[in-house]
């Protein structure tokens, strides 16, 4: 096959950032993506509907002329997170998800959450309301191998709230181990996993053979090679419960090549060329359009999109730039280590 059209795909776990990265990244979304689920994990986070609504508002703004990408907003779970505001926020058509992350787990994370029991009662309405649960799965407890944190969050966190409200529904994002696929895939029902492009392609021998390389670092870390076998098993099987959720985070090179490297690859630009290689290997193009397109919907109850894109194989590779330019500074591209013959056309 050297052409393949499906529904214009949708991004169900994004950082956009804000200011001068937004402008600076936007375009390379929306270039290929209808859709995508907002990460709120700025600074300060985005906590209540009023900063997701003046969000939502600075993304528009940002987006180059004549695209269509509408953004999904999220909240930033605090212990504080009122109930009410979140009700509202869903009821209005504007808050999608709200987005857990374990107090200290990664970027901007330390007005996550430390004790649970405080955020019950937004967790108790958002499984009455049907408003899924995005959840950053890693214990942050420093006795905890950072191999083992999603491992360890699944049985120590995740397994315990599901069973304590089984009506709320988990987006389990960026899952990254066998544990994680298998815990899904044993799942009945109110439990799907999003699935990142550089999680299929890497295995943690990318961050630390031959000299540390800090653009493959990025939480949940990368881990062994059976652990990326069973991701792309699971992204590549038709199933309904695995979709895209890049997690494409830009830093500036500078946080990235330095002591204490912060955690994010930035994976918009070549997201589409990098799935179709992967599941092109995988034998399963056929089903890019389920993983990329419909599955996610289906599990945020929206309708899928009408447009399509086609991508096309060629006999010279795709050029993509090292490194893009923003206002804010450069930031290194994904370097998938194969060269790329899939484009969107
Ligand atoms: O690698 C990551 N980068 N993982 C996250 O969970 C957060 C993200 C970021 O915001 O940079
Ligand atoms: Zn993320």
């Amino acid at each position: 096959m050297t052409e393949i059209t499906i529904r214009r795909p949708d991004d169900w776990h994004l950082h956009l950032r804000d200011g001068a990265m937004l402008e600076g990244v936007i375009a390379d979304t929306s270039r290929h993506f209808a859709r995508a689920i907002i990460m709120p994990n700025l600074v300060p986070p985005v906590v209540t509907t009023t900063d997701a609504k003046a969000y939502r508002d600075r993304i528009l703004a940002a987006l180059p002329a004549g695209d269509r990408f509408e953004p999904l907003m999220t909240l930033y779970l605090t212990e504080g997170t009122d109930p009410d505001d979140v009700e509202e926020g869903h009821r209005s058509g504007l808050i999608k998800a709200v987005k857990l992350y374990p107090a200290g787990a990664t970027t901007n994370s330390h007005g996550g959450v430390r004790n649970f029991e405080n955020a019950m009662p937004v967790l108790e309405r958002m499984a009455r309301i049907g408003l899924p649960l995005c959840v950053h799965g890693e214990v942050t407890t420093p006795e905890v191998d950072i191999f083992d944190r999603e491992a360890v969050f699944i049985e120590t966190v995740l397994d315990p709230l599901r069973a304590r409200l089984p009506e709320l529904k988990v987006t389990m994002e960026h899952v990254t181990t066998k544990e994680g696929i298998d815990y899904i895939q044993a799942s009945k029902a109110n439990l799907a996993g999003s699935i990142t492009t550089h999680h299929l392609i890497i295995n943690r021998n990318a961050i630390l053979v031959g000299g540390i390389k800090p653009h493959y670092y990025c939480l949940p870390v990368a881990k062994r090679e059976l652990h990326r076998l069973a991701l792309r098993a699971a992204a590549t099987s038709g199933d309904v419960r695995f979709f895209l959720g890049t997690d494409s985070a830009p830093h500036v090179d500078p946080l990235k090549e330095c002591g204490c490297g912060c955690a994010g690859i930035y994976t918009s630009i070549n997201t589409m060329s990098c799935l179709a290689h992967v599941f092109e290997q995988e034998g399963a193009l056929d089903r890019l359009e389920a993983f990329t397109a419909l599955n996610g919907p289906a599990w945020y109850g929206l309708p899928v999109n009408a447009e399509t894109i086609t991508l096309r194989r060629s006999i010279d590779a795709v050029k993509f730039p090292d490194k893009i330019e923003t206002g804010a500074g450069p930031v290194t591209v994904f370097d998938p280590m194969f060269p790329l013959h899939w484009d969107v056309v």
